[in-house]
């Protein structure tokens, strides 16, 4: 168990898409635009606590917490997948009214999420060829009262509403992170099959 553990925590993974893209226009940056990005081991990331940077899965503490869990699989990876990978496109659908509904609860004009228009929608839908996935572990998800006042407002994460916790019995070694949860993993790559 812990050796598979360790696997699936390093575990990257390309699965190459059966159907090429489509050929697309080429757009340029401007002449002046400086790119800068970071690697290190054959990989690009940020950090497992840095939202967007790899795809965790977010797993409901209990049935009531469904909702919560769904936003938080949407917010953390499936708004960089939906795009490229699913078949309408764009944002995915619950992300958007959630995004649109705490903006007007805060009084914005429109919503805070600035929509793909239709032409760039299909113009990245299908844009990849491949897709890596770096997965650390599973996440434990809740929402009530609490989360009124557990984050800044407005902001990514009281976007997402969402409470996270890891379960101690399920750690492998010094770090919170380093979870034995391989169920998680299996789940994870379901949905995005
Ligand atoms: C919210 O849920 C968490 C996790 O189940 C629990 O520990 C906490 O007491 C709850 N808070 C409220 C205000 O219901």
């Amino acid at each position: 168990m812990t050796r598979l553990s360790i696997l699936l925590l390093t575990f990257c993974i390309a699965v190459a898409r059966s159907k090429p893209s489509e050929r697309h226009e080429v757009r340029k940056f401007q002449e002046d635009f400086l790119f800068g990005t970071a690697t290190a081991s054959y990989q690009v990331e940020g950090a497992w606590n840095i939202d967007g940077y790899s795809a965790q899965w977010y797993e409901p503490e209990s049935e009531e917490h469904e909702q919560a869990a769904n936003d938080a699989n949407d917010f953390m990876w499936a708004q960089y997948v939906h795009p490229i990978f699913s078949e309408t496109g764009g944002y995915p659908q619950a992300m958007k009214e959630r995004i649109a509904s705490k903006s007007a609860q805060q009084g914005y004009p429109r919503s805070r999420l600035i929509d793909f228009t239709p032409d760039e929608m299909e113009f990245v839908k299908g844009s990849a060829d491949a897709f890596g996935l770096n997965h650390y572990l599973t996440l434990m998800v809740y929402r009530n009262e609490s989360i009124d006042t557990m984050y800044d407002s407005p902001s990514f994460h009281d976007d997402a509403g969402v409470a996270l916790y890891t379960l101690p019995e399920l750690q492998i070694g010094e770090s919170q992170i380093l979870q034995a949860t391989p169920w998680g993993f299996y789940k994870l790559l379901t949905a995005i099959r």
